[in-house]
C-alpha cells in the first residue's frame, strides 16, 4: 500500500492547480487573454480545463472548422509550462446543428422534444449527434493528440440525464431482451403481473410506468448504460491518436449516475465539488462530514491513482442561494480537504468571470475588476504559492482499516420504492451518521459498492443495504467467520437486484442467520417525533444510557444475538435496537433503528478502543476538528483542519517532532488552529 503512485499526468509533478478557461468568450478582447498568462503566474497555477463548451467557435457553420484560437492558447500554454485539460464539446450543441437535426435534441418524460436551449441536453442514441461528435473528437485529436500541452482529456462535461424518444426505447427494449431472454424472465423480475401490467410483446416495455419500481430500477441502470456507451464513443476517436489519459467529470453522489460503474472506465477520477463553508452555519460540521465521505467515495473508485477535484470555486457560485462570501482560511481549508482525502489537484470553475450570461456572477479566480489585486485572487495565490512546497505529498496514500458500503442501486431501491419511510438524501445522510465518529477521530474509512472485495478490511459497515447482490450475503459471513466486525442496519437486506422483496424473514438471503436477528416490521416516524433507546448492561455507552432513535424504527426479535440496546417507549419497549451476533471468529451487528449520533459516537468509540483501530493522533480532538492522514514510505502526512468559527488547540503525539508543510518549522507539542483554518504535518 505504501508504494508511491504515479501522478495524474504521468511525469508532471506538481498539485494540480487551475480550472475551467474560456477563452473563445474573449476572442474580440486580446489584450485580456494576455493579461490571463500574466495572473496565471501569479495565481500559481498550472493546469486548465479548455473547449469544454466551443463547439460553434470550432465549427462556426457545418462541415467548416477552424481551430486559430485553440491553437494559440495550446501553444502558450506549452511556452509558459502549462498542461491542458483539453474538452470534447459534446455538453453543448450548436445552434444550427439543433436546428439542421432537431433529432439530436432529447425527448422528455411527456414526450415533448426540447428546444434548443441550455447544455447537457443531447440525446444518447442519435446516429446524427454521433456522427458529428466523432467528426469533431477526430479533428481534435488529430490535431492536438501530440501536442506538448496537453495533459489529459475531458469529455464532454457532467455527463446525466434521459431520453425518451423512439430511438432510445427502442435501444431500451433491445437491452432488455438482452438481459433477460424471454418475457416471462421479465414479467417476474418486475412482478408485473400486479395491476395486469404483464407484457406481452417488448415493443410494450414503456419505461415511464412508476407503478413498476423494478423496471425503473432497470431504467436506471440502462441510461447509464447509454452514457457509459456515448462516452467510450467519444473516447474512440482520442485513442487513436492519443497516448494521454481520458476522464470526465463526476458530480458527487448524485444519484442518477452510478460512479462507480462509470469510474471502471475512466483514467482518472475528477470530481465537481462546491462545499461553499459558511462558518456560522449550524450544520458546517456535518457538510464537512459530507464532503470528507464523498473523497472518501472518490479515493476508492481507483485506489491506484490519485483523482482530483476538477471543478471547485474560489468564491460563491451563484447558483448557491445565499450567495455567502468565502470567510477567511474557508478556501484553503476546501482544497485541503481534498487533498487530505488523496486528491492531487484541485481546479476551478472558473479562471475568470465572463460579463454576460447566467454565470457572470460566479466566482472565479479573476473578477470583473480584471486585476489580481482582490480578496479571491490572493487566497488563490496563497494556496498556489503553498502547493509549490507540497509536491513531497505526491504518491502518499491513505490508508485504511474500515470500510463503508455505499451502493447507488440500493439508493434506487429504496427511492423507488413507494412506502418504506424515504426521505430526500436518506440514503446518504444515514451514511454520514456512521462515518461522523469516525471522522471525528481521524480515523479513515474507505467506501466501496458492495460489489468489491471487503475481506481485507477490519471492520466493514453496512449501512441501508437495501438490495443485495447476490453472493454479498455470503462474502459478509466469511468476513466475519475470518474474524472481521460487521455492521448493518434497518433496510438492509429487504430486496433482491430486481428490487423484489426477500420472503423469510428480513434481513434476507442469509443475514438473518449471520446477524441473529430477525426485523419483522418497520415503523416509520413523523420527522418530529423520536423513541428512546436504554443500552443494556455492561459500561459499552459510557455515563448515558438513553439516547433517541427517529425516523426508521425497526421492530426486531432475537434469533441468537445478544441485545446491547433495547427500546424504552412504545409497544416495541424492551425490543432490541442494537445486537450483536459471534459467529466464527468474528462478530456481527445489526443496528434496527436510527439513532442518532451520540449513540453512534459511543458504539463506534468503544469498538475503535477495544479493536485498538489506528488514529492518527492519541489524543481527542476538539469538536469540529478532523485529522486526514496520508503515507509515504516512513512519512506521514497529517492534513488537520478546524471547522469551527473559534481557534482551536490540538494535541499532538508528546513523543513525535513534526515539521510544519507551510513553513518547514518544527511543530512540537500542540498546533494552534484559527478558524476554519488547516495546516499541514509531517512526521
Ligand atoms: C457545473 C458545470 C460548470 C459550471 C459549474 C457552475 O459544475 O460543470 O460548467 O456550470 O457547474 O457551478
Ligand atoms: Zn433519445
Amino acid at each position: 500500500m505504501s508504494n508511491p503512485r504515479p501522478t495524474i499526468f504521468p511525469g508532471f509533478n506538481q498539485i494540480l492547480h487551475g480550472g475551467d478557461y474560456n477563452p473563445d468568450q474573449w476572442q474580440h478582447a486580446p489584450e485580456v487573454i494576455e493579461e490571463d498568462f500574466r495572473l496565471i503566474k501569479l495565481a500559481g497555477c498550472n493546469t486548465f480545463s479548455l473547449g469544454i463548451f466551443s463547439w460553434t467557435s470550432y465549427e462556426p457553420e457545418e462541415g467548416r472548422f477552424t481551430f486559430d484560437w485553440l491553437d494559440r492558447i495550446m501553444d502558450r500554454m506549452a511556452q509558459d509550462g502549462h498542461r491542458a485539460i483539453l474538452a470534447t464539446p459534446s455538453g453543448a450543441k450548436p445552434a444550427w446543428m439543433s436546428f439542421t437535426y432537431p433529432e439530436i435534441r432529447r425527448v422528455d418524460g411527456q414526450g415533448l422534444r426540447d428546444l434548443h436551449r441550455r447544455r447537457h441536453n443531447h440525446c444518447w442514441s442519435s446516429p446524427v449527434y454521433r456522427e458529428k461528435v466523432r467528426i469533431i473528437n477526430t479533428k481534435l485529436a488529430e490535431r492536438y493528440g501530440k501536442h506538448p500541452a496537453l495533459a489529459m482529456w475531458h469529455i464532454s462535461n457532467e455527463m446525466n440525464g434521459e431520453c425518451y424518444c423512439d430511438l432510445c426505447l427502442k435501444w431500451w427494449q433491445e437491452w432488455l431482451r438482452e438481459k433477460y431472454g424471454t418475457l416471462e424472465a421479465l414479467n417476474q423480475a418486475w412482478w408485473s403481473h400486479f395491476w395486469s401490467h404483464t407484457f406481452t410483446d417488448w415493443s410494450q416495455v414503456e419505461p415511464r410506468d412508476f407503478s413498476l419500481d423494478g423496471m425503473r430500477v432497470d431504467w436506471l441502470r440502462f441510461t447509464n448504460h447509454q452514457l457509459r456507451d456515448f462516452y467510450l464513443w467519444e473516447c474512440r476517436p482520442l485513442r487513436a491518436h492519443s497516448v494521454a489519459p481520458i476522464t470526465t467529470n463526476f458530480m458527487g453522489l448524485h444519484p442518477p449516475v452510478d460512479y462507480a460503474k462509470l469510474a471502471e472506465i475512466v483514467d482518472v477520477i475528477a470530481d465537481d465539488q462546491y462545499p461553499a463553508y459558511y462558518p456560522d452555519d449550524p450544520n458546517l460540521v456535518r457538510s464537512a462530514v459530507n464532503v470528507s465521505f464523498k473523497g472518501n467515495l472518490y479515493r476508492c473508485f481507483k485506489p491506484d491513482r490519485p483523482w482530483m477535484l476538477m471543478e471547485s470555486c474560489t468564491g460563491a457560485p451563484q447558483w448557491k442561494q445565499p450567495t455567502h462570501l468565502k470567510r477567511p482560511g474557508v478556501h484553503q481549508t476546501e482544497m485541503l480537504q481534498a487533498l487530505g482525502g488523496g486528491a492531487e489537484g484541485t481546479c476551478y470553475f472558473q479562471w475568470r468571470k465572463g460579463r454576460g450570461s447566467c454565470e457572470k456572477f460566479h466566482g472565479a479566480v479573476v473578477d470583473h475588476a480584471g486585476h489580481e489585486h482582490t480578496r479571491e485572487f490572493r487566497d488563490v495565490a496563497d494556496l498556489g504559492a503553498l502547493y509549490r512546497k507540497l509536491p513531497e505529498v505526491l504518491g502518499s496514500v491513505v490508508q485504511s482499516e474500515v470500510a463503508m458500503l455505499y451502493d447507488w442501486e440500493s439508493r434506487w431501491g429504496i427511492e423507488h420504492s413507494d412506502g418504506p419511510g424515504f426521505r430526500d438524501e436518506m440514503y446518504a445522510d444515514a451514511m454520514c451518521d456512521h462515518y461522523h465518529p469516525f471522522w471525528e477521530q481521524g480515523i479513515s474509512v474507505d467506501v466501496l459498492s458492495s460489489e468489491r472485495d471487503f475481506s481485507g478490511y477490519r471492520v466493514v459497515i453496512a449501512p441501508l443495504l437495501w438490495m443485495l447482490k447476490p453472493g454479498v450475503a455470503a462474502r459478509a459471513r466469511a468476513f466475519v467467520e475470518a474474524g472481521g466486525v460487521f455492521i448493518t442496519t434497518f433496510f438492509s437486506g429487504i430486496c433482491d437486484e430486481h428490487n423484489l422483496c426477500f420472503t423469510g424473514g428480513w434481513p434476507g438471503d442469509g443475514l438473518m442467520a449471520l446477524c441473529g436477528v430477525w426485523n419483522e416490521e418497520t415503523d416509520v416516524l413523523r420527522e418530529d417525533e423520536t423513541r428512546r433507546v436504554r443500552t443494556t448492561g455492561g459500561a459499552w455507552a459510557g455515563k448515558k444510557r438513553v439516547y433517541q432513535a427517529g425516523h426508521v424504527c425497526g421492530v426486531a426479535h432475537l434469533r441468537g444475538a445478544k441485545a446491547l440496546a433495547v427500546y424504552d417507549q412504545d409497544f416495541y419497549k424492551g425490543q432490541p435496537v442494537l445486537t450483536r451476533n459471534t459467529v466464527g471468529k468474528g462478530q456481527a451487528y445489526y443496528l434496527a433503528a436510527r439513532v442518532e449520533v451520540d449513540f453512534l459516537r459511543a458504539f463506534y468509540g468503544k469498538l475503535v478502543r477495544d479493536m485498538t483501530l489506528q488514529r492518527p493522533l492519541a489524543a481527542a480532538l476538539p469538536r469540529g476538528v478532523t485529522v486526514q492522514e496520508r503515507v509515504k514510505a516512513q512519512t506521514r502526512y497529517l492534513f488537520i483542519q478546524n471547522f469551527n468559527n473559534t481557534a482551536k488547540r490540538i494535541a499532538l503525539d508528546a513523543t513525535c517532532k513534526y515539521r510544519r508543510l507551510r513553513d518547514g518549522k518544527a511543530v512540537r507539542g500542540t498546533l494552534a488552529l484559527a478558524p476554519m483554518g488547516s495546516d499541514i504535518l509531517a512526521r
